[in-house]
């Protein structure tokens, strides 16, 4: 017998040259808007503005709404960061905000959203606490419920996708670095745009760095609930996973060689939306958990950061039936000639990084104390299972 729930509030426009065609949506919203991206999107140094960006502008003109620029944001958020920047938007009194980026910036405007509904109160408390009141859980099956209880309070907003990785043009949480307890952490998905553009052609000019270290990051969101407790038996999870993992199929050997067609690249987008959607109904799991003191501590990419662990996790798993599934729709041929693929594509961006045992030792306390995360696992999973992923994955890198 199925038991779900499903939540995706967000409407979705894929396709290139998206926004062209649909410029009315701009003019649904409100007159005044505020876009907010990062100094590099918006030319800042070159003075050659992102595709995206000129878009956008060009959309918002169109149906004569005024807007600012917001172009501060930067990789890996700090809560802190966020409230200086609502700071700076609140000013202008936006009717709606619209997000132009990777992971970093859309998950800015999703805190700046909701530090705008609840302005006076503690930052921390609003974005991780229980400030925004959940939706009755009462009759609600699964991991999340979805959604805040007064979304009257909400600041519309649009999300437009430059990388195919973070699926979080599509998802409920923006993920922040937290200053207060020195890690990075997800919000309650209570962050649901209004409208999401995924345009292909602007994840062409990625380097090769950025588009393999985000496949891998799609293929996590994917991956991570689809044999995760909790969400193994979804319906809808296992769906879009299953569908994610046969575009992953498609694209991996090129994605390895750094030779992507435009019709790869479709299909990562595609890959990396389909993924969201099943990331924000199950949750990511144990490599998520493992990657963020990476980006934390040691500045890598989040999903350079995550996604090198997502070989050496399914190593540890005794029951491997649901993983040579998922390994044979990508495929794999075995848990091993994957983990040699993350290894393969991954390890080559993390030349320089050092690591001592004694930050391994911290990492995996850091980790075994996060119970949801631990709970994840469908296993036995003890503290020394943890630390051998770390020491495995990170084996060319430690120093001591
Ligand atoms: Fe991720």
């Amino acid at each position: 017998m199925q038991n779900f729930n499903y939540t995706m509030p967000s409407t979705l426009i894929f396709g290139d040259h998206c926004i062209e065609k649909n410029v009315k949506v701009f003019g649904t919203l409100g007159k005044k808007a505020y876009i907010i991206t990062g100094p590099v999107l918006n030319g800042k140094q070159t003075g050659t503005k992102h595709q995206s960006v000129i878009d956008v502008e060009n959309a918002l003109k169109s149906q004569g709404v005024e807007y600012r620029i917001f172009d501060g944001c930067i990789p890996n958020p700090p809560v802190l960061e966020c409230v200086k920047a609502t700071q700076i938007v609140s000013e202008y009194a936006p009717d709606f905000l619209v997000a132009v980026g990777g992971g970093s910036n859309i998950d800015t405007t999703k805190a700046i959203e909701l530090l705008l509904r609840y302005p006076g109160h503690d930052p921390y408390e609003v974005l991780f606490g229980d400030i925004a009141p959940e939706r009755p859980t009462a009759e609600i099956t699964g991991t999340w419920c979805m959604g805040a209880s007064d979304d009257n309070k909400k600041i519309p907003f649009i999300t437009v996708a430059t990388t195919a990785g973070t699926g979080s043009e599509i998802t409920g949480a923006s993920v922040l670095d937290r200053e207060d307890i020195d890690n990075k952490a997800g919000t309650k998905p209570f962050v649901w745009s209004d409208y999401s553009f995924v345009d292909p052609r602007y994840i062409k000019t990625c380097d090769t760095k950025l588009s393999q270290s985000n496949a891998l990051d799609a293929l996590g969101h994917g991956l991570e609930p689809y044999i995760d407790t909790g969400s193994k038996d979804h319906f809808m999870v296992q769906t879009y996973s299953e569908m994610g993992f046969r575009l992953f199929a498609e694209i991996k050997e090129r994605l390895r060689s750094g030779k992507m067609t435009d019709e790869d690249y479709e299909k990562q987008m595609l890959m990396s939306t389909i993924m969201g959607f099943s990331e924000t109904q199950g949750q990511t799991g144990v490599p998520h958990g493992l990657g963020y003191p990476l980006t934390h501590v040691k500045g890598l990419p989040h999903g350079l950061a995550c996604g090198a662990f997502e070989g050496e996790y399914l190593k540890i798993f005794k029951d491997t039936s649901k993983v040579d599934n998922a390994l044979k729709m990508m495929g794999f041929s075995s848990i091993d000639d994957f983990a040699n693929y993350v290894h393969d594509v991954l390890d080559p961006h993390m030349e320089g990084m050092t690591v001592t045992r004694q930050e391994i030792e911290e990492w995996t306390d850091t980790f075994y104390n996060t119970e949801w995360r631990v709970l994840r696992h469908p296993e036995k999973f003890d503290r020394e299972d943890v630390k051998g992923i770390y020491e495995r994955t990170l084996a060319k890198f430690i120093v001591d």
